[in-house]
């Protein structure tokens, strides 16, 4: 028989919820973030077996079992591995390819990603059919073919062109596509219509692909020029983050962008305008992808940054792009760091990029990118603006304006070097300027502050918890974190147990951006290195004050912190150990110049390491 594509069993576990599969088979109670209910593989009697939405993994306390949700088919329905897939591929409504077979899998859910699938293809037959729509692409530049790249469609004027498409409105009406009139006693109440109506409909795809909204921008005089799709409403707090659609959290183009090359983009243009996109696209440049009608968010650098290096903010020159280059600024500090970058780039009066590109072309537009701020020099620029450098209280006063930006940065190399170009402009040293950083009325020092915010531990760290094991417990539970990790060379250096297997997992999880461990879990499943993950994640976790919930072991608010804490204390360990090495070599006058100049640099990161701690 024909192997299973790895692929596929990837995107099968990513489209599965094993709180379903479970929940399917076991009483399943909601505790906090997870799911628990008695333990199926033994007698005990209190809920000891836990299900993590976000991890998509179960655990097992009382039979020290663990697993996703093939690995729950294989154990609880005594299925094989083949078998288990392709009872979840059977849920899931797809089939399972062979390699070398036929793979057209087909997917047949019925949601409101449905509705909006057939919606796109709705829009797109009226497209060809309606002259007036193909005119106007025509008259702003769009060609068929770019048209077809973003799926680009017609909604006719009528008000029931997809209500009458949906006999059961009921997902349509969940994806923000129809409406329901509810003026109460009116003749129409209850009446379902089209929410958009003669507009060029732009679909927006997730980062799979898939349509999860619409924006569309009217042919007639509607005083909304763009209509987008309403957020999809919030679920409660406390279950699993399977919002549809929100404007702050996705990009349109995005899913384009990727699919443009299978290379890393070198850059991503963040614009403001679907147009914007769309012509830059028609222009080659294919890497542009635009906020819905909302201020740039963290979230979206969070999802930028998932994509490339560095996010190149696309502005108008007048006073208004400043002011939204400023509020981008701000929640551009906390995101970024040496391996994520952000620049600033300003157009001329009176153009978007849409105007602009079409004036002048691709490649003079390409050079204003390359010619962008970077973010050191626009928050520069930005805090210099108002002030009069040449008096010691303007110098004095910039310290104060930098204050709570520097506060929003993270500590590192890219914070030394703007703390460093801050003190050079305002002709402190160094060190007085941290000084008078430090000194503000109102200002805690950095570390005591955070101190202070954070919430307290439910429970101190167990004594003696290793830094990889804890590490790879952390990394397990928010797996985004490794897109952050550097220097995974000296890393891979540190001689301890386990951390070869960390270093795999990062790879892993950098390689396989928007995965949860169960994917991981999968890829290793069978091998040394799978039970030792199994283990591992398991391990501490059987204590009893653990037993209530499973994040009882992981404060989110914590995570972050402390696994680069983790991989900090590890990398120390490393070079302190290369750094005695290197001074016994000395004491026997054994050192060269290159190991000399090695043994400064390690006993720098060292110091600099203790001031910190
Ligand atoms: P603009 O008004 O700058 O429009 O809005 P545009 O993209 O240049 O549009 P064209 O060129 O006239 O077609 C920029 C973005 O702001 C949001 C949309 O996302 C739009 O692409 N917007 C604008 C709305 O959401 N609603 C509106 O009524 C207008
Ligand atoms: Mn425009």
């Amino acid at each position: 028989m024909s192997r299973i594509p790895e692929s596929f069993i990837q995107d099968l576990l990513t489209r599965t919820d094993i709180v379903d599969v479970i929940g399917a088979r076991l009483d399943l109670k909601r505790a906090g973030k997870e799911y628990k209910a008695r333990s199926p593989f033994t007698n005990e009697k209190s809920p000891s077996f836990f299900v993590s939405p976000t991890k998509q993994m179960y655990f097992c306390f009382s039979s020290g079992k663990t697993g996703n949700a093939i690995g729950f088919l294989m154990e609880y329905d005594r299925l094989t591995f083949v078998e288990a897939v392709e009872e979840l591929a059977k849920r899931a409504g797809v089939e399972v390819p062979r390699e070398g077979g036929d793979s057209a899998s087909r997917l047949v859910l019925d949601g409101p990603l449905d509705a909006l699938a057939a919606a796109e293809r709705i829009f797109r037959s009226h497209l060809r059919t309606h002259p007036a729509a193909i005119e106007y692409l025509k008259k702003r530049g769009v060609s068929g073919d770019t048209a077809k790249l973003f799926g680009i469609g017609f909604a006719p004027e009528a008000w029931d062109t997809l209500a009458q498409q949906f006999p059961n409105p009921e997902h349509a009406l969940a994806a923000g596509l129809l409406k329901k009139k509810d003026d109460e006693g009116g003749r129409s109440a209850g009446r379902i219509y089209d929410v958009f109506r003669n507009r060029i409909m732009f679909p927006i795809r997730d980062t799979r692909g898939r349509v999860i909204a619409f924006g569309g921008r009217t042919l007639g005089d509607d005083p909304a020029k763009y209509l987008n799709s309403q957020n999809s409403p919030e679920p409660e707090a406390s279950s699993d983050n399977s919002v549809l659609f929100h404007k702050g959290r996705n990009l349109f183009g995005l899913y384009e962008a990727k699919q443009s090359t299978k290379a890393a983009l070198p850059y991503l243009l963040v614009v403001e305008g679907y147009m914007d996109v769309v012509m830059l696209a028609q222009h080659g440049i294919h890497n542009a992808v635009a906020t819905l009608g909302t201020a740039t968010t963290r979230e979206h650098l969070a999802l930028l940054f998932k994509s490339t290096a560095r996010a190149v903010f696309c502005f108008d020159g007048d006073r208004a792009g400043r002011s939204a280059a400023s509020r981008a600024l701000e929640q551009a500090l906390p995101e970024v760091n040496e391996g994520r970058e952000c620049r600033f780039m300003f157009l001329p009066d009176g153009h978007d990029p849409d105007t602009l590109v079409q004036a002048i072309g691709a490649d003079a537009f390409r050079e204003l990118v390359d010619g962008a701020m970077t973010l050191s020099d626009f928050l520069i620029a930005e805090l210099s603006k108002d002030v009069n450098l040449g008096s010691l209280d303007g110098r004095a006063r910039l310290v104060g304006l930098a204050r709570p930006y520097l506060q929003k940065l993270r500590e590192g190399p890219l914070r030394i070097l703007i703390i460093e170009e801050l003190a050079r402009i305002t002709r402190f040293s160094r060190a007085d300027f941290e000084a008078t950083l430090a000194s503000g009325a109102a200002q805690i020092p950095r570390a005591q502050s955070e101190a202070v915010a954070r919430p307290q531990r439910e429970r101190p760290d167990q004594p003696g918890a290793r830094p990889v094991k804890r590490a790879l417990q952390l990394l397990l539970e928010k797996p985004d974190m490794a897109q952050r990790v550097q220097h995974i060379d000296q890393l891979a250096l540190v001689a301890q147990p386990g951390v070869p297997i960390l270093v795999e997992a990062i790879e892993f999880f950098q390689e396989h951006p928007n995965s949860s461990s169960s994917l991981l879990f999968e890829q290793w499943r069978g091998a040394p290195k799978g039970d030792a993950l199994q283990r591992i994640s398991i391990s501490d976790l059987e204590r009893p004050d653990y037993s209530k919930t499973l994040t009882g072991l992981i404060n989110s608010v914590d995570a972050e912190k402390e696994f680069f804490d983790c991989l900090a204390e590890l990398r120390m360990k490393a070079l302190r150990a290369r750094a005695e090495a290197l001074a016994a070599q000395a004491r026997v006058g054994a050192m060269s110049p290159a190991e000399m100049v090695e043994w400064e640099e390690i006993t720098r990161q060292l110091s600099a390491r203790s001031l910190v701690e």
